[in-house]
């Protein structure tokens, strides 16, 4: 629980990461690696977090100047604290407008500064009850036959008896096409909302270390701004049965202004894509890694919703959450000072054995409703029945239309991105047998 330096330096936003190198010719060290980019901890997060949740559960990470941490008591409790905010943008625009000035990279945090995943009470709670509508279960069940054509329509051109990766072909567009539909966004026009969703990914996971590649991506932003003000137009003049329509209607005499409206169709645009494709991936990996589970849910596709829980606690896309010390307390034995950054690591509380025994053996029978890979509390993740559906339906297509998958490269062949705070496969190559 040592600090070794004082907080401060550059604060990362979160949701939204830094994407680092993974670090050049690594050494032997019996020294614990401080780089949660180094390879072990990209490769590995479950083993890299293991070690400090039994040695220094409330790590501070010099390297990164912030906690982690680990223990899943302890991330309840943090994600709980009152003494963090969620807040965390303005010290973000504050290292980005150094470098990088310009009206549009302005307008694009006035963009991210209303997504509610960076807001606090009162204001998180006023979106949150506008937005949440728009994702509650019965609202996302009654897209289930949309979904499931366009889950039909990637399996049918997906090459039998050949290797293929079931990233870039099925996983990847999915989620994309998935939300653009829900959004309303007409067929013609879903390429470059794939564009656009590529783009806000870049400019949230790393360009701020980059003013040019920033200020492009901020024009971007741009473009999509008006082409949603654009949709918006249309759909209020002649609302259509999608999320923007219902978006635009009044909830108890409140609604979400322009701006608002925009800023949180960019954040579901984002939220929506990468994180489902990359549990789509992990799911399947985890599936082939323990073929008598994978059996066991084609035999009993009913047990399929608890099966989705138990494969994003296994190994779910959040590789953390990021909140920031608003005010100097103590926790846990350990002072925290104002302005420090706090990595929860949701990884390592859904491996705690004080938590789930035999942490790392997936048993798609454990039903963890309590596992953190959707977050927790106040900002849990809002589109969890949208992503848990989307996986659900792929998933099981999949094992209904082969009857064998299998890895078409070895398992040292496959490789992690690293950034700090999602976790995402680069491809996983497979061969589909009918
Ligand atoms: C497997 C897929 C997904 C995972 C693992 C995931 C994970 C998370 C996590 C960990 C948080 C909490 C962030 C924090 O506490 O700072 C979160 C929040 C959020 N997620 Fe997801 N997410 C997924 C899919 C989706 C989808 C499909 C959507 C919408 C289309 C979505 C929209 C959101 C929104 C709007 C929030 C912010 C909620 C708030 O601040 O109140 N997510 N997600």
């Amino acid at each position: 629980m040592l600090k070794s330096e004082s907080g401060g330096g550059e604060i990362h936003p979160h949701f939204l990461f830094e994407k680092l190198p993974t670090r050049v010719g690594a050494m032997t060290t019996p020294v614990f690696d401080e780089n949660l980019m180094c390879d072990f901890a990209v490769r590995d997060p479950y083993g890299y977090f293991a070690e400090l949740r039994e040695n220094d559960p409330i790590h501070w990470n010099p390297k990164h100047k912030a906690w982690i941490i680990t223990r899943y008591d302890d991330v309840t409790a943090t994600i709980k604290n009152p003494h963090l905010t969620a807040s965390r943008i303005e010290p973000f625009r504050q290292a980005v407008s150094k470098s990088a000035n310009s009206p549009e990279v302005d307008e694009t945090f006035g963009i991210l500064a209303d997504w509610m995943v960076f807001l606090d009470p009162p204001h998180h709670t006023r979106m949150r009850r506008l937005v949440s509508r728009v994702f509650a279960p019965p609202v996302v069940r009654a897209r289930t036959q949309a979904m499931t054509e366009v889950v039909d329509s990637l399996i049918a051109e997906l090459p039998v008896g050949v290797p293929v990766d079931i990233m870039e072909s099925f996983a990847a567009p999915l989620p994309a096409i998935v939300i653009a539909q829900m959004l309303g966004v007409p067929p013609i026009d879903r390429h470059l909302f794939k564009e656009w969703s590529d783009l806000i990914t870049a400019l949230v996971f790393g360009a701020y270390d980059n003013p040019d590649r920033f200020r492009s991506a901020a024009r971007g932003m741009m473009e999509l701004k008006n082409y949603l003000l654009e949709l918006i137009n249309k759909f209020e003049k002649n609302p259509e049965d999608n999320l923007i329509s219902l978006l635009l209607e009044h909830e108890d005499g409140d609604s979400l202004s322009r701006d608002e409206l925009i800023s949180t169709c960019t954040l579901l645009l984002f939220g929506g894509h990468e994180t489902t494709t990359n549990l789509i991936t992990s799911g399947l990996l985890a599936l082939l890694d323990f073929p008598e589970q994978m059996a066991d849910l084609r035999a009993n596709p009913d047990i399929f919703p608890m099966a989705v829980e138990e494969l994003i606690r296994f190994d779910g896309p959040a590789r953390a959450t990021v909140r920031l010390v608003k005010e100097d307390h103590e926790y846990g034995g350990v002072k925290f000072t104002a302005g420090e950054r706090v990595f929860i690591a949701n990884p390592a509380a859904n491996h705690d054995p004080r938590v789930f025994a035999n942490p790392g053996q997936l048993d798609l029978r454990r039903n963890p409703t309590n596992h953190m890979g959707f977050g927790f509390g106040l900002h849990f993740c809002l589109g969890a029945p949208l992503a848990r559906l989307e996986v659900e339906l792929a998933l099981g297509a999949l094992m209904n239309k082969f009857s064998r998958i299998e890895m078409a490269c070895t398992r040292e062949e496959l490789s992690w991105h690293p950034t700090m705070l999602s976790r995402g496969l680069h491809k996983l190559p497979v061969i589909l047998h009918h």
